[in-house]
């Protein structure tokens, strides 16, 4: 089984992946918890370059260097993982290049697609759980823990932030793998939906 997890900055993806590996251990499941962009050291390699550049980097080579850094997180992790049987668990997976490079920046999302179709060789998830909290509450979260320095990402600003939140929303409406969890509620009711879609499945 395939599962990601996508929202906004701050919205509690972390949080859940972990207590729903934890629960999954330990019914004595084999799980893997992989992060997008990283994982593998190519991508995550590739991830300081996205996160970390002091330079700025044109949106389409942002997109290309996404896909590269999930091709190698696909081919050589998430589908080997698969195919023994393991539970693999994304942090972030391709709905986050649609929300980011192509609703927040603007890219064609049919650029976006191909690029993505590219990385995946269509392989996606069985369930995505999209996690959804305001850009104020993200921005509070941010606050919350201290964070001394945005990485590049999150230095775009508020109206991108809007842009992809709104990209979430239609990606969400449009996708049945897609279950939309209000992140503000608190963190064990969001952990309790998780279960009840995931036991479905076991
Ligand atoms: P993400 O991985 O989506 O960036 P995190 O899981 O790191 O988000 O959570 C961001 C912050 O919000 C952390 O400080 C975390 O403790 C807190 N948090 C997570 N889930 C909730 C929740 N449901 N309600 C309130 N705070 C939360
Ligand atoms: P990360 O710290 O992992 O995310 P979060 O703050 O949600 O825990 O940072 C990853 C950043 O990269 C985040 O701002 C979203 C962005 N991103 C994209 O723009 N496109 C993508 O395809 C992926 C996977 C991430």
């Amino acid at each position: 089984m395939f599962i990601s997890f996508e929202g906004i900055d701050g919205s509690g993806k972390s949080t859940q992946v972990d207590v729903v590996a934890e629960w999954l251990h330990s019914m004595g499941r084999e799980v893997l918890v992989v992060r997008e962009p990283g994982a593998t050291p190519l991508s995550e390699a590739v991830r300081g370059i996205l996160l970390d550049a002091p330079y700025s980097i044109d949106p389409t080579a942002e997109l290309l260097l996404f896909c590269a850094s999930r091709r190698q997180l696909v081919e050589t992790v998430i589908r080997p993982s698969l195919a023994a049987g393991t539970i693999v668990l994304c942090d972030r997976y391709a709905d986050s290049s649609t929300a980011y490079q192509g609703f927040g920046r603007g890219i064609p999302l049919e650029l976006v697609e191909q690029a993505n179709m590219l990385a995946t060789g269509g392989l996606q998830p069985d369930r995505t759980f999209y996690i959804d909290i305001s850009i104020e509450e993200s921005q509070r979260r941010a606050q919350r823990r201290g964070e001394q320095r945005l990485d590049r990402m999150e230095s775009a600003g508020a109206e991108f932030y809007d842009r992809v939140r709104t990209g979430y929303h239609a990606i969400a409406i449009h996708n049945e793998r897609f279950v939309r969890l209000d992140g503000t509620e608190p963190i064990q009711g969001i952990f309790e939906k998780i279960k009840d879609t995931i036991r479905q499945y076991l």
